[in-house]
Parts: C-alpha cells; sequence; structure tokens
C-alpha cells in the first residue's frame, strides 16, 4: 500500500506564483509516489473570516480549477471540500476532548496571529481550536506525510501530539504523520513584500501577457542599482529570485554576472523574465480556459473527490467511535 499525503489550502482566491512554487508543484510531484489527499479548508477560513463569509465560496472555484490546471489531476489525487465531509466536524469535537488548552494556548502560530491580525477579533474558542481541526482534517485519512510551510510545522507537531494521546487513552488508531517541509522559495511581491492576496501584491497564475509585462515592469531590482551603469547586486533583487526558478542555469549565471558588470539592464533583464512567464504560464492557461468553459466537469471532479474521501471519513470515524466507546 502506498504511503498517504494530505495537505489543504484556505480559500483565499485564486492562485499565485507563491502558491505554484511553494506548494501546488509539491503536491504535483507527489502525486506520482504517493496516495494524495487534497482539500480546500474552507471551515478554516471560517475561523478568521466568520463576519465576511462571502470570499469564502467564491474563492474555491477559482481554487480547484487553478489546482487543475497545474496538473492535480483527479485521477491520481482525491479533491474534496472540507466542509462537505461532517465527519471533520465530529473528529474534531472528539479530539477537542482530550486537547488540553496549554497545548493551544502555547502555540506560537496562534499567539502571532492573535498579535499581528487586529482587524478582526480573533479572540474565540474556534480560533484557538484552530489545530484541533487540522488534526482532524490529518488523521482522519490516516496520512503518513502532510507537506506544509514553515508557519504550519507548530500544527503539525500538535497533531502529532494529538494522536499519542488519543492512541494511549484508546488504542492505536492513528498513525503519526510526519511534516514535510516544503521549500519556498522567496517570492516577494510586485511592492517588495511577501506575496499575498491581501497585500494586493501577487503574481496570478491567471495574469494575462499585458497584466505580467505591467506587474514585472514595476517590480523593484536592487535599490542600489539607480542609473543603468550602476552594478548590481543580484542577490538582493526580487527578479534575479525569479530568474532562477523561470531561466535555464547557465542564462542565469550569465545574468547574475552581467549585472554586476553592470553589462545587463534591469528593463532588459525583466523583459527576458516576462517572456519566461509567459512562456510557462501559457499552458496553465489554456488549461485554466478549458476548466472555465466545462464548470460542469469540474464538478464532477469534485463530486467524485467527496464522495471518495467521505468513504474513507465513515470508515474511520466507525473506527473512533467503538474506540471511545460512543457508538
Ligand atoms: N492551516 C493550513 C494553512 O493555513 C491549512 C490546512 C488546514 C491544512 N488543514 C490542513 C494543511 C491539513 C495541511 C493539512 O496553510
Ligand atoms: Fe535585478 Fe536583473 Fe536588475 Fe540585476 S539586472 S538588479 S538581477 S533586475
Amino acid at each position: 500500500m502506498r504511503e498517504r499525503v494530505l495537505s489543504g489550502m484556505r480559500p483565499t482566491g485564486k492562485m499565485h506564483l507563491g502558491h505554484l512554487h511553494g506548494a501546488l508543484e509539491n503536491w504535483r510531484d507527489f502525486q506520482d509516489t504517493y496516495e494524495c489527499y487534497f482539500f480546500i479548508a474552507d471551515w478554516h477560513a471560517l475561523t478568521s473570516e466568520y463576519s465576511d463569509p462571502h470570499i469564502i465560496k467564491e474563492s474555491i472555484c477559482d481554487m480547484i480549477i487553478d489546482w487543475l490546471s497545474v496538473g492535480i489531476n483527479p485521477e491520481k489525487s482525491t479533491i474534496f471540500i472540507q466542509s462537505k465531509i461532517l465527519e471533520h466536524a465530529e473528529l474534531h469535537l472528539i479530539l477537542s476532548m482530550i486537547t488540553p488548552l496549554s497545548w493551544l494556548e502555547r502555540n506560537p502560530t496562534y499567539k502571532e496571529q492573535l498579535q499581528e491580525i487586529t482587524n478582526r477579533d480573533l479572540s474565540t474558542y474556534g480560533f484557538l481550536g484552530y489545530p484541533v481541526l487540522q488534526a482532524a482534517d490529518i488523521i482522519m485519512y490516516k496520512a503518513n506525510k502532510v507537506p506544509v510551510g514553515i508557519d504550519q510545522l507548530p500544527h503539525l507537531e500538535l497533531t502529532r501530539e494529538i494522536v499519542r494521546r488519543f492512541n494511549f487513552l484508546y488504542g492505536e488508531v492513528f498513525p503519526e504523520p510526519d511534516a514535510i517541509l516544503t521549500q519556498t522559495p522567496k517570492l516577494l511581491g510586485v511592492d517588495g513584500r511577501k506575496m499575498s492576496k491581501s497585500y494586493q501584491n501577487s503574481i496570478y497564475l491567471s495574469d494575462s501577457p499585458k497584466e505580467l509585462k505591467e506587474k514585472i515592469g514595476q517590480m523593484f531590482t536592487d535599490p542600489q542599482r539607480v542609473k543603468r551603469h550602476d552594478p548590481g547586486d543580484p542577490s538582493v533583487c526580487n527578479i534575479f529570485t525569479l530568474q532562477k526558478i523561470y531561466n535555464i542555469p547557465g542564462a542565469v549565471e550569465e545574468i547574475a554576472k552581467q549585472c554586476r558588470l553592470a553589462g545587463i539592464g534591469c528593463v532588459e533583464c525583466k523583459t527576458i523574465l516576462t517572456e519566461l512567464l509567459i512562456r510557462d504560464l501559457t499552458p496553465i492557461q489554456e488549461k485554466r480556459d478549458y476548466y472555465v468553459s466545462h464548470v460542469d466537469e469540474v464538478q464532477e471532479i469534485l463530486r467524485r473527490g467527496i464522495r471518495n474521501a467521505q468513504k474513507v471519513a465513515q470508515a474511520t470515524m466507525e473506527e473512533v467511535r467503538k474506540a471511545v466507546r460512543i457508538d
């Protein structure tokens, strides 16, 4: 039996380059080795968007279409929506009985977000329990591997602790999942801050050639490089980070060298990058256009994924109910 990989994303809208290189490319590659489950964590989104939830639903279709367009393959993977599998809520409830408050209160991600996010009230029971719901998502499918970014590692550790406690109290039901730390290139947005939907600085997979030209054109380069004949430092330049992703190794080295010698200008460097981006995104966008005009196919893919996930979830919950003797 192949090991299981599971990962999820909160529905925040169209996918940008950060999602592609930080998560989706890894997901795509895992499909060849693992039995994969990928889902939209809409209940997790609700923990912070509860007062204005319309964005959640609007995002789901866009996201699924983006996933399919980059090669998440419904023949290989189970693609589903968290809230369609009510068993997640039941497991969350049961896990909440055995999770000490102190484990949740000391969670660094929780403490950080409480501090950083000031435009909404996150002092809720649901938000504190975010990682308990995440644990339910993961162990419902008895996932062995969970690809996540570094910010999610504390949640994975909590999942492992909850699993140990569950197994100790009720018998060995769940495997302890391992995190697969996905190597994320540090992609900055058009304004030099982290690429994020909330900063409106993202380059989307669906951006047209015109939008790509404009956005790349606006991007900061080496701030020390004011005039064309000033030498540049590629290591501090966001355009260069993208060159490393999109250009071939020899050409990347040559650009770095010429940048330091002021042999290449930023305008030219950006033009090269834009062409490469257009080349790479075009096939993704062609698939995207296909799915946008065949939304019924997308719905059918989701229905199949949900059915598949439900089967696994129902079987797990039968085991869980027996184990905790609420059956
Ligand atoms: N918390 C994750 C994030 O913000 C999303 C998520 C929810 C998730 N449930 C999960 C990721 C289970 C991996 C496994 O990125
Ligand atoms: Fe950045 Fe390219 Fe300009 Fe060098 S030449 S500073 S790598 S954009």
